[in-house]
């Protein structure tokens, strides 16, 4: 049975600073994700705020949104089956230093903050964070 879905996936600041964005999009595309739609924006500070707002209780919050600002970012939306679980998997543990091998995050991350990459956490918000970047 399959069990297509889209989630959103975001090349964060610090890994397009570092011209990561081809090789993390081939790590995608190697694991059998396909990549519908993307487009390389940087976004203001509040639009970030609004992404993030589950977040808005955190104390990292402000930090958070400001470090999604600061630089351009690559938003895709990648299609698979099961596609919010296998991304999520793919992507490794928020902090890179728990990431286990062969993970982006632990391949990439720098800190829990410049972690390289964004992905929905559940198929209800991959539907919201598609619409907030994707909406025309
Ligand atoms: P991301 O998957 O983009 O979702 C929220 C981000 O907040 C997360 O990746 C981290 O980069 C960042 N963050 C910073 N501090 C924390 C923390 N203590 N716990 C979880 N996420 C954090």
């Amino acid at each position: 049975m399959s069990n297509m879905e889209k989630t959103l996936s975001i090349v964060k600041p610090d890994a397009v600073e570092r011209n990561l964005e081809g090789e993390i999009k081939e790590i995608f595309k190697n694991n059998g994700f396909q990549i519908i739609k993307e487009k390389k924006i940087q976004i203001e500070k509040s639009e970030a705020e609004k992404f993030y707002k589950v977040h808005e209780t955190k104390p990292f919050y402000n930090d958070l949104c400001g470090y999604l600002s600061s630089g351009p970012i690559i938003v895709m939306i990648l299609q698979k089956a099961n596609a919010v679980k296998e991304n999520r998997e793919l992507m490794g543990a928020t902090n890179p230093k728990d990431a286990h091998d062969g993970t982006i995050r632990k391949k990439y991350g720098i800190s829990i903050d410049k972690n390289s990459v964004h992905g929905s956490d559940s198929v209800d918000n991959a539907k919201i964070e598609i619409d907030f970047f994707f909406k025309d």
